[in-house]
């Protein structure tokens, strides 16, 4: 099989001066996963290793760089899933771990579980060798200074206020034994309540993975995409309309129509063709197959 990887950036209202470090930084995770897949890599490294690279990059809602909540807290929430056995890993509402998505895939890798939560995910890490990190590690200057001005605003994550930068980074890939994989990653939406978990960490909401129907990676307002599960339903349209360009506008279509959704989808399909739609002013993302010589990047 030949591979494919797809990543995303977010999907949001991207202000101009964020725009190339968007860029950047999409092309950056996507060449890492590119590379691996090259190189006979599994398609859940190449995942991993894109997902770190943006979690890494404080552009970025996921990792360094994350929205803080109403505490002035870094929570963060990620999920894998392998597609060729559907094996699921997620964590949600952690705290002072770097990298969420490396402890998502232990969680698949390294327990029985699919999802650990909170102070029990964090106990997990430390069993696991993950190290501690400090708030300042996760919370930088631009995301200190939003939340307090929002500290003196509006404050819950409602639809009105769904309108951030850009929320979650995600990347899809298929391997050259025919495998597909899916990880997503956030930091949430800004000013959140303490404890708030969106779609990402759900199975099926912010992202899925199976080897015959494809791979998809869900980014927005998390609330009303938890409600259509759209990792899922873009992939449900993926075999009734057999284009990933068609699935991916008529489930965010269903999102908007059904819940009066916010957000973006991206997808392979089982044979690696990529598909992405977005409801918001933009989303960064970017692709690369076998038959081109450098990504496509787009925001
Ligand atoms: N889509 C990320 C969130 O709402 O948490």
């Amino acid at each position: 099989m030949e591979p494919a990887i797809i990543v995303h950036g977010g999907a949001g209202d991207i202000p101009p001066e964020l725009h190339q470090a968007h860029q950047q930084g999409v092309r950056r995770a996507i060449e890492a996963g590119w590379e691996l897949l090259v190189a006979g890599a599994s398609a859940m490294d190449a995942v991993e290793a894109a997902v770190v690279i943006m979690e890494d990059d404080e552009a970025f809602d996921a990792g360094r760089g994350s929205f803080l909540n109403a505490d002035g807290q870094v929570e963060l929430d990620a999920g894998c899933m392998d597609g060729a056995e559907l094996h699921v890993g997620a964590v949600a509402s952690v705290q002072f771990i770097r990298n969420p998505i490396r402890l998502s895939r232990a969680v698949m890798d390294r327990s029985e579980h699919v999802l650990l939560v909170g102070q029990g995910a964090q106990r997990f890490a430390h069993k696991m060798g993950f190290a501690s990190c400090d708030l300042t590690d996760l919370a930088v200057p631009r995301e200190f200074a939003r939340w307090q001005k929002l500290l003196f605003g509006q404050s819950s994550p409602a639809r009105q206020p769904f309108s951030p930068p850009s929320d979650t980074v995600g990347c899809v890939a298929l391997d050259r034994a025919g495998h597909i994989a899916a990880g997503t990653s956030t930091g949430g939406t800004p000013n959140k309540m303490p404890g708030r978990v969106g779609d990402v960490p759900m199975v099926g909401c912010g992202f899925y993975a199976d080897d015959r129907l494809g791979g998809a990676s869900s980014t927005g307002w998390g609330e009303s995409i938890a409600k259509v599960l759209l990792a899922r339903l873009v992939l449900h349209h993926l075999q009734q309309l057999g284009d990933p360009w068609a699935a991916a506008e008529a489930a965010i279509e269903d999102l908007a129509e059904r819940v009066n959704g916010l957000g973006g989808i991206i997808l392979l399909s089982p044979d690696g063709r990529p598909g992405w739609h977005h409801n918001t002013p933009h989303m960064s993302r970017a692709y690369r197959t076998s038959t081109m010589d450098a990504p496509v990047v787009r925001i």
